[in-house]
């Protein structure tokens, strides 16, 4: 089968000062439909930048990225993106108004009982039933996530792009956030490119890790993540894991 998304060979450089900085060099990886991919690597190493060129929000130099094997050019509702940053949402409407915006902007034809029952079954997926009427400055950071991580999947989009998603979460809220996203993997058919700084995190949720290299601003490796779901993090072979994934990723 066709990978879902082809990137090949892409470099990406930034100007600083009048010089070329690369970020990324010689970039390729597909990713399967259905696929749970991570991306890990050092601060600075490009993991947003690759992720804001799958998105479409930014242009490549060299290579090419192939979505269902076109060539992507500009953002789409296909490929979303949930960001760390718990400032995503619009402060200026509730929980349930900016899960409703997409559909808003996109579908404009569907019934508004119709949108609004829909906004209602996703902020259920992701437990927060009850908070619709809340504004994001009434509530934590972990339920901001997951109404981000809803408005997201309202469009049923192809690829969900996350970019350390739970990055600014505390620990045990982390965990709850993971095991929620777990749970929605069997409800929703979507695939998931991931990036992270926490290796636990990657082997917990993925069945592929990729390690980006600030060295080489390329992939330094690749990790198959087959142990069987739901992951114990207490078994020996999950604890195995996490140490081949932490010894591929040091520089
Ligand atoms: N718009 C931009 N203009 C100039 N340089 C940029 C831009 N975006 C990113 N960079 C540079 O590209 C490099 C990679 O940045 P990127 O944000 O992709 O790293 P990252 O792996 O996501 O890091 P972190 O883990 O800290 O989020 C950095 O050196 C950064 O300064
Ligand atoms: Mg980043």
């Amino acid at each position: 089968m066709r990978s879902l998304l082809e990137i090949k060979e892409v470099s990406k450089s930034f100007k600083k000062d009048k010089r070329k900085v690369k970020v990324l060099n010689d970039v390729s990886f597909s990713v399967k439909k259905r696929e749970f991919l991570s991306i890990v690597g050092p601060s600075g190493c490009g993991k947003s930048t690759l992720l804001s060129l799958i998105a479409g929000f930014d242009e490549y130099d060299e290579g090419n990225i192939y979505f269902k094997g076109e060539k992507i050019i500009a953002p789409s509702p296909e490929r979303v993106m949930v960001f760390q940053d718990f400032n995503q949402l619009f402060p200026w409407k509730t929980v349930l108004q900016n899960v409703l915006f997409p559909l808003t902007v996109n579908k404009k034809e569907m019934n508004i009982n119709k949108r609004k029952d829909l906004a209602r079954k996703y902020l259920k997926m992701v437990k927060l039933e009850g908070y619709e009427d809340y504004y994001p400055h009434e509530i934590s950071g972990g339920m901001k996530q997951r109404t981000a991580i809803a408005r997201a999947l309202i469009m049923k989009p192809e690829i969900l792009l996350m970019d350390e998603p739970f990055g600014s979460l505390d620990a045990q809220t982390r965990m709850q956030l993971q095991s929620t996203l777990i749970e929605l993997l069997e409800e929703i058919e979507t695939t998931i490119v991931f990036v992270t700084h926490d290796i636990e995190e990657a082997v917990v949720l993925s069945d592929r890790i990729i390690a980006l290299s600030n060295s080489s601003n390329s992939i330094k490796d690749v990790i198959d993540n087959n142990l069987d779901r739901p992951r114990d993090r207490l078994s020996n072979r999950f604890i195995e894991k996490v140490k081949e994934v932490y010894d591929k990723v040091k520089e």
